[in-house]
């Protein structure tokens, strides 16, 4: 079945919740742990607990090892349906809106240019007058 991606929908997942299967969802893809209940460090109550539910923020507050992640790829059985997926972080998205920032910009009268000019041409004009 290799390269075959089974997808589910959130729902489909909380369905999975039973005694022949363990599933969970974890960064958008689907997990079966039943064969790895008894065998997770962690013990098998966190796994059963997590059973039909994201636990993805779960997961990776526990802080788990690259180990852990290389062994999770044995237990994927699929992934969401496109609909169903998370996006990532929202750190991650950048708000950056060029037009909206350079309309905020002051005018020639509103910057420190303003001010200087006056000064210069102020300054030319009295040198002339009573210089
Ligand atoms: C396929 C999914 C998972 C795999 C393959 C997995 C694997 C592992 C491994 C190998 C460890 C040992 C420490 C490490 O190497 O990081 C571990 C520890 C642990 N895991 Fe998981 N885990 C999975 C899912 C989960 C989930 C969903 C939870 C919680 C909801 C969880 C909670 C824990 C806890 C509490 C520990 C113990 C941490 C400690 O002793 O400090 N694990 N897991």
């Amino acid at each position: 079945m290799a390269g075959e991606v089974r997808k589910f929908t959130r729902q489909e997942v909380a369905a999975c919740d039973t005694k022949a299967s363990n599933t969970f969802i974890i960064d958008n893809y689907v997990y079966d742990v039943a064969q790895f209940l008894d065998e997770h460090p962690g013990g098998h109550e966190v796994l059963v607990n997590a059973a039909g539910k994201d636990a993805s923020e779960d997961f990776e507050d526990i802080g788990h090892s690259l180990d852990a992640k290389d062994l999770m790829k044995k237990y994927r059985i699929g992934e969401l349906v496109d609909e169903d997926k998370k996006q990532a972080k929202k750190s991650a998205q950048v708000n950056w809106h060029p037009s909206a920032t350079a309309a905020a910009e002051p005018g020639f009268v509103g910057s420190w240019k303003f001010p200087v000019v006056l000064g210069i041409l102020a300054t030319v004009l009295y040198s002339y007058l009573f210089g």
